[in-house]
């Protein structure tokens, strides 16, 4: 059967109350990406004509982050939060307008893959007019309630709150992602009622108006991890745990060593090349790309940044946006790095810290040395050659230049740019007096004797 065009519409009104939070649910993160950004990219990957997003009055901020990342996006506002059909409504001129099949997903099932929309969505044919994506729940509690007749067919899904002790038992549980393929879903929407417990307009009362109308529903079934709504933080850090699960494995299946794979994070986007080596209690922000061959010691945090193909960071090193390391670089023990470019070969083995600078390849920052970039309202940069050395304990005052093959003596505070080739030492010479110390000590012994 050749596929009807789709119309995807995203529930995101909800309050989501149960968060007990100022931030809307939708924006709450499972790997460094939105829950609503999760379900529109799975939204995304599957083939749709039209993405409608349903949001509610007050959420400017899930409007526009719905419109960021998917521009052609329409997004709708529920005025009146009273229920999953009264939100698949608000998207009225969007469904009334499409000629083909609608799909509703909720912004609040973050893990759920395209291969099973993909899966529901093919569901659909000349006989069936509806199709729910259903799931067998370990504890049903909370969710609503497939109840499917003796020809397999689904008759009717029914509220935890409103079921009978007898439904309450039935595990197959409804997911909240539902197609539709009926010419008529409008007028079955508009016909829902809200006398039940919760006063609320249910979208899963569709599938009996839509039997009574002649058509059949079928059901879907695929894993619960998949499909789990997230109500509470609680449930936020579950999904987050079953996340980072299939990211651990996904990473080694692609060839990546995990020492203690479940004590490892990764962002949603993270990127991993083949053999790197990853040592325990490791965190990736967004946005960060390891190349090959990298090995990553114990302890380290990374945000927007990139591991030049056999470096070795760490233990204890922490990469903020903008650090971009060139190939066999090494960054050791307690050192930061902003906003700054590496070239290949360069070391900061200790104790530094590198903002918004350029080292270029084969230098070497001693321990302790600085880049003062800030004055307190402004960034500045310190750019160095290559093969420049920087003795320890220096600090470089941005705007600063240090020329190629250039040293800098240990515990230089330098101001001015460093030609190429020379030596720049801003410490006082060294002050010896031969025999000192001996002297001083024989003063002092001297006295105490006379003390008694
Ligand atoms: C819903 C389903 C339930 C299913 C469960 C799966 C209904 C009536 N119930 O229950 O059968 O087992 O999801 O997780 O559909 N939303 C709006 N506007 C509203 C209300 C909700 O946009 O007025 C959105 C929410 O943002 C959320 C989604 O719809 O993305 C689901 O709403 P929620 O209140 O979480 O429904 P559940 O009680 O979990
Ligand atoms: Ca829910």
């Amino acid at each position: 059967m050749t596929r009807r065009p789709l119309l995807i519409v995203v529930l995101a009104a909800g309050k989501g109350t149960r968060m007990k939070s100022a931030v809307p649910k939708v924006m709450h993160e499972i790997a460094g990406r939105t829950m609503l950004g999760h379900a529109l990219n799975a939204c995304q990957e599957l083939w749709a004509e039209t993405i409608a997003v349903v949001v509610g009055p007050d959420m400017e901020d899930v409007r526009a982050a719905a419109l960021q990342q998917v521009p052609y996006a329409c997004v709708y506002i529920q005025e009146r939060q009273d229920g999953t059909a009264g939100a698949v409504l608000a998207a009225r001129e969007a469904i009334a307008n499409h000629k083909g099949d609608v799909l509703v997903q909720y912004a609040d099932t973050p893990l759920l893959t395209v291969g099973t929309l993909e899966r529901l969505h093919a569901r659909l044919d000349d006989e069936t007019g509806v199709a729910v994506l259903g799931f067998d729940a370990s504890d049903p509690s909370g969710y609503g309630r497939l109840l499917t007749g003796a020809d397999g067919w689904l008759q009717a899904i029914r509220e935890d709150k409103d079921a009978s002790d007898d439904e309450r038992r039935i595990t197959l549980c409804n997911s909240g992602v539902m197609a539709f393929g009926l010419d008529n879903l409008v007028g079955v929407l508009d016909r829902i009622e809200n006398a039940n417990a919760k006063g609320e307009f249910y979208l899963t009362d569709a599938i009996e108006i839509a039997r009574s109308d002649g058509a059949r529903a079928g059901v879907v079934v695929c894993a619960e991890d998949e499909v789990m709504g997230i109500n509470s933080r609680d449930q936020l850090a579950l999904a987050e745990a079953i996340y980072q699960k299939q990211a651990r494995l996904a990473v080694m299946l692609e060839g990546a060593t995990l020492i203690a794979p479940e004590t490892v994070w990764f962002s949603y986007d993270t990127e991993i090349g083949r053999d790197v080596v990853i040592q325990p209690n490791v965190f990736f922000g967004p946005g960060v790309t390891i190349g090959d061959n990298v090995e990553i010691l114990a302890n380290c945090y990374f945000e927007q940044s990139r591991i030049g193909a056999g470096s070795r960071v760490g233990p204890f090193a922490r990469f903020r946006p903008g650090a971009q390391l060139g190939e066999h670089v090494r960054i050791g023990n307690f050192v930061e790095v902003k906003n700054t470019v590496l070239g290949d070969g360069a070391k900061a083995n200790h104790l530094s810290y590198l903002g918004d600078g350029e080292i270029g390849a084969g230098s070497n920052i001693g321990a302790g040395t600085i880049f003062c970039n800030y004055d307190g309202f402004e960034k500045h940069r310190t750019v160095l050659g290559p093969g420049v050395f920087i003795g320890s304990n220096a600090s470089l005052v941005a705007p600063v230049k240090i020329g190629e093959g250039a040293y800098v003596g240990a515990g230089s505070v330098i101001t001015k740019n460093v030609a190429t080739d020379a030596l720049a030492v801003t410490r006082a010479s060294q002050d010896e007096r031969p025999g000192w110390a001996a002297k001083f000590r024989a003063r002092i012994m001297k006295r105490r004797a006379k003390a008694g």
